[in-house]
């Protein structure tokens, strides 16, 4: 497997230098996925047009596409889709070919000869990957006749304008470019990011918009994105760069969760941090706000969502006794692992079976079907229990007010509300389980993260996320997600590391409360040197902690080590 894969690496080296140099490329030319000419380089070599592996590493399938060619993972930044209304990306066999035709035209060809892709454009006298990534067909005259910046697919680049009748789709996965979930489209009266159904298209609702009257859409020169209106000005949707424009690659792509997110990488960026794409602007501000339409929201049906500020990264998740139809496709949603109440269940099997004990702030507020008011919380998680359609409620004290919510549930996410309980029901049989589910035993990431300090004991502290996983002992085993937490965010949450807990062989640990909504509770520990009693240790010291805050907090672990011994 590694020889096959190493030969048409060392093919691709060994013609890289001519390939360097060249800037317009003459009628004649072609392409092939696996032959010394798979792509063609900018001038600088920032960005290439050409074959690559659909998934790195498979020499299977191939798409046409243009990508950074400097940064680690070879940022795709546009894949040729087939022509309207499909629009679907082309994949091709490594016996395809793309030629420069001696009519001026491109042309795609699979390994059987048949044409799969061409762009709208004749007579060009040349071709040329330009170094702000476009890539374009050029007249004799000098006059673009076609470019890939015409015909954007889910990220657009330093210089590149969208005018109306364009789009931005986003793909299904970061792995698979097949059409997503969400759409920018723009006409002369708005601009506006939708949910859209997979596979139809159909638009379900907008959840983001700029009407009036609309010229353009910008990512101009100075790093900024904004609609340009017809009457002068400008409206911004994203911007920001921490530093000199030339310092970075830039891009700006609808992500396969919704967001339409400004990325800035740092062309050089030493030996201090890894070299990675980093957010420094996005819309809208929160995705897991309901989105008052059709469909599930930005997670699928009976998943819920949340968005982390710390991060800008959304995730999904599924109550306890539901899981993911598909761990690697999480926006298909969550299905329940019990037997849903049948209809058929008289009153007194319901209440003795099923449980309204999810105690959660977790809200569906697309979901309800019917309220009540002037009754006791006990009166309204009874008339859910006899209702066969009924999957949670949310009562309100105050008010004394009763939502019942139905299958599917719907633009789920965590909301921190004290006005409200939100419940869910679960069957009885398992969910005491539920509460009592411990599992203290570190996840193979944090033993990652420790064997990762052991490498590189300077610069984790200063420069390098810490990717914490939480105990799944957490409250109402909600299975929080893994969290990314820089040392910053700990010295903060232990006010500095003051208060101490515990002191281990290894280590001291320190108390601290993360600024979330519901104000986790955490346990640092601050290793001296990595060792094999940590683990054990570390439990100790964190289940110390829980007793002394039981209810309604999440017991977190992190750990955290100075630069050096
Ligand atoms: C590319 O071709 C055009 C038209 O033939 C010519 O004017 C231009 O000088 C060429 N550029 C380079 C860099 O060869
Ligand atoms: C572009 O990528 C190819 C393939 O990885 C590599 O051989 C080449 O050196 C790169 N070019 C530049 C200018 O970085
Ligand atoms: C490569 O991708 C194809 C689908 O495109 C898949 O069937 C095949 O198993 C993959 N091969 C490897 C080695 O992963
Ligand atoms: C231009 O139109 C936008 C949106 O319609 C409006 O917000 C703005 O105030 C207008 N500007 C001027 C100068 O009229
Ligand atoms: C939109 O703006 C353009 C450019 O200023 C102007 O020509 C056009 O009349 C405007 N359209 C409307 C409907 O206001
Ligand atoms: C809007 O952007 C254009 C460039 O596209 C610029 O010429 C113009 O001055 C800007 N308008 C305002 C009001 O800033
Ligand atoms: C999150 O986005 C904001 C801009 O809205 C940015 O300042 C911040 O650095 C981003 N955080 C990360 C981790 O990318
Ligand atoms: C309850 O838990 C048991 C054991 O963990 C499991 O086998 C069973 O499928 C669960 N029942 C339901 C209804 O989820
Ligand atoms: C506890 O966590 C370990 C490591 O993550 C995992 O292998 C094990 O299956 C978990 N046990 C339970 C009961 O969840
Ligand atoms: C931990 O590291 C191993 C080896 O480097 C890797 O295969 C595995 O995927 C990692 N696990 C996690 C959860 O990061």
């Amino acid at each position: 497997m590694a020889a096959l894969l190493l030969l048409p690496l060392l093919l691709l080296l060994s013609s890289s230098t001519p390939l360097q140099a060249q800037q317009n490329i003459t009628l004649g030319s072609s392409l092939t996925p696996q032959g010394p000419n798979s792509f063609w380089l900018s001038p600088s070599g920032g960005f290439a047009f050409g074959f690559r592996p659909v998934i790195d590493g498979n020499t299977s399938s191939y798409l046409l596409a243009v990508w950074f060619n400097k940064t680690t993972d070879k940022t795709v930044a546009w894949y040729a889709n087939t022509a309207d209304p499909d629009a679907e990306v082309v994949q091709v066999s490594p016996g395809a070919r793309l030629q420069l035709n001696s009519k001026g035209a491109l042309s795609l060809q699979d390994s059987t000869g048949t044409e799969v892709w061409k762009p709208n454009a004749v007579g060009a006298a040349y071709a040329a990957m330009l170094d702000t990534g476009n890539f374009v067909m050029v007249a004799a005259d000098g006059s673009t006749l076609w470019g890939t910046f015409d015909t954007p697919t889910d990220t657009i680049l330093l210089t590149q304008e969208i005018t109306p009748g364009m789009t931005l789709r986003s793909r299904i996965m970061p792995t698979d470019y097949s059409n997503g979930r969400f759409l920018l489209d723009m006409d002369s009266e708005y601009v506006a990011l939708y949910l859209v159904a997979v596979p139809s298209g159909y638009k379900e609702g907008y959840y983001w918009y700029i009407v009036g009257n609309i010229t353009k859409l910008v990512f101009d020169a100075a790093g900024t994105i904004y609609t340009a209106m017809g009457n002068g000005t400008n409206i911004t949707m994203t911007s920001g760069v921490p530093g000199s424009m030339a310092e970075y690659y830039h891009r700006a792509t609808l992500d396969t969760d919704g967001v339409f997110r400004q990325y800035v990488y740092l062309k050089d960026s030493g030996q201090w941090s890894p070299p990675a794409w980093a957010t420094v602007g996005f819309q809208p501000p929160d995705i897991c706000q309901p989105m008052l339409s059709l469909g599930s929201g930005t997670c699928g049906f009976n998943s819920y969502c949340k968005f982390d500020g710390a991060t800008n990264q959304t995730s999904c998740f599924c109550p306890p006794q539901y899981s993911f139809i598909d761990e690697d496709r999480k926006y298909k949603g969550c299905k329940p692992d019990f037997q849903p109440q049948s209809c058929d269940m008289d009153e007194a099997s319901a209440m003795m079976q099923f449980d309204l004990t999810w105690e959660n702030h977790v809200d569906w507020p697309l979901a309800d079907y019917e309220t009540y008011q002037h009754i006791t919380e006990n009166q309204c998680q009874t008339l859910c229990l006899t209702d066969c359609f009924c999957a949670a409620t949310v009562y309100q004290e105050a008010t004394s007010t009763c939502w019942k919510k139905k299958f599917p549930l719907s633009n789920g996410r965590m909301k921190y509300d004290v006005d409200r309980k939100f419940l869910l029901k679960l069957p009885k049989s398992n969910s005491s389980q539920i509460e009592l589910q411990k599992n203290n035993s570190f996840s193979q990431t944090e033993l990652n993260i420790s064997s990762k300090w052991k490498k590189d004991k300077t610069t984790y502290c200063t420069v390098t996320r810490i990717e914490v996983q939480p105990l799944q002992s957490s409250f109402n085993n909600l299975g929080l997600p893994l969290k990314a937490f820089t040392y910053a965010e700990f010295e903060e949450a232990t006010n500095g590391f003051k208060e101490v807990t515990g002191t281990g062989a290894s280590g001291v640990v320190y108390k601290g409360q993360l600024q979330d909504e519901v104000r986790t509770c955490i346990a640092v520990k601050k290793l001296d040197k990595i060792q094999k009693e940590t683990e054990k240790e570390f439990t100790v010291e964190v289940q110390a902690i829980g007793q002394t805050n039981h209810k309604n907090l999440v017991r977190l672990l992190g750990f955290c080590s100075e630069g050096n011994e």
